[in-house]
């Protein structure tokens, strides 16, 4: 196997179909068909439709990326496919496909994890990961701190969400000041024109008594709620409702508990450097705030740009490459769509 393997990543965990290929570190195609749209009008990803989509788009997806990169899948040295975690159905769509095409062409296939492989796209932004690191995953289905000192070996869990996802506050709390689906970059948009210090939002699991059992852990569940309290407080009241000003503080509450965690876990693992990775990883604020906390303690931030940071099949080739590279052995042709992979396993093992 070469030392830059040229591998396409299959990604369908959830509402992205998404076809990448990459050589080494390189990336050579990023094609994405999103379903986004269809799910507007329920207000989150509805999952019957989300595998209906990626049916659809999976072909034509899988021809523009080869397309984009000028080859055909005769040059492809191995295929990634994201294995879970995701929505069962939506998983299965991608990972049929990429059996199909793994059989057909006769190439390896490699079942990845979808949170390992959010970290491992910043590598086409950044180069080689700096080992051990701290990643920060925070997406509409997930919220993670891991430790990451070998990432072709697993990851290390340090805290998570106890509750709602970060992204899914931000969905939540755009849908009950009226702004659409999803929530986020509308939110980030919004904020803009709003004072951050407007309302003072609860800052989940950071007293000192929630710290002692969840150091690394998220809630944002609670910061949902004060939001809808608030507002409904104002329309009770008569006032008109500040939206920007609500959108500032709920996302000023989000980010600065993101990330002081983030980097105190850095700080308690002697770590040098934090990933930030998911599609909340857009958000200005939460890269600013990152940047200019970090900073003072010392510590790289390493954000790739938006359009890697929501789900896409870049990332998936991404892992893919860093695991043949590696030398890490294939899936098996029979590997199972796992909606609940554990953090623990990069990869599906024969
Ligand atoms: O990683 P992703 O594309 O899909 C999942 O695996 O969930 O993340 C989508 C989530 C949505 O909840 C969306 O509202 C949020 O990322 N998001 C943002 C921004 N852009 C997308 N959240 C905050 N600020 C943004 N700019
Ligand atoms: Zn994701």
């Amino acid at each position: 196997m070469p030392d830059e393997p040229l591998v396409l990543g299959i990604e369908t965990s959830c509402d992205e179909t998404g076809v990448g290929i990459v050589r080494g570190h390189t990336l050579l195609a990023d094609a994405l068909a999103s379903s986004v749209e269809q799910h507007a009008r329920f207000g989150g990803v509805v999952p019957e439709v989300a595998s209906r989509a990626h049916l659809e788009a999976i072909v034509p997806t899988m021809q523009r990326a080869l397309d984009d990169a000028g080859v055909t899948l005769a040059d492809i040295d191995a295929i990634a496919v994201t294995a879970g975690p995701g929505l069962a159905g939506a998983l299965l769509v991608g990972v049929a496909a990429a059996k199909g095409y793994a059989l057909a062409a006769e190439k390896p296939i490699y079942g990845v994890n979808h949170l390992a492989a959010h970290v491992a796209v910043d590598t086409l932004e950044h180069g080689p990961l700096p080992e051990p690191a701290v990643a920060m995953l925070v997406s509409g289905g997930h919220s993670s701190l891991l430790l990451v000192d070998d990432l072709t070996a697993g990851v290390t869990p340090l805290g998570a969400t106890i509750d709602d996802a970060a992204g899914e506050a931000f969905d939540k709390v755009a849908r009950l000041l009226g702004m659409g689906f999803p929530g986020g970059p509308v939110i980030d948009r919004t904020a803009r024109d709003g004072d951050p210090r407007a309302i003072a939002f609860p800052r989940g699991l950071t007293a000192p008594k929630d710290l002692a059992a969840h150091r690394f852990d998220f809630s944002f569940s609670g910061l949902k709620t004060a939001v809808a309290r608030w507002v409904e407080a104002r329309e009770r009241s008569g006032e008109p409702v500040p939206v920007a000003d609500v959108a500032a503080s709920f996302q000023d509450a989000v980010c600065d508990v993101l990330t002081a965690k983030a980097l105190d876990a850095c700080r308690e693992h002697g770590v040098e450097t934090l990933i930030i990775g998911g599609g909340v990883a857009a958000n200005s604020r939460l890269r600013l705030l990152a940047e200019e906390r970090a900073a003072k303690v010392g510590v790289r931030v390493r954000v790739p740009r938006p359009q890697l940071c929501t789900d896409n099949g870049a990332m998936v080739a991404a892992l893919g490459s860093h695991l043949v590279a590696a030398g890490v052995a294939p899936s098996p042709l029979d590997l199972p769509a796992d909606s609940a992979m554990s953090l623990t396993s990069i990869r599906v093992a024969g």
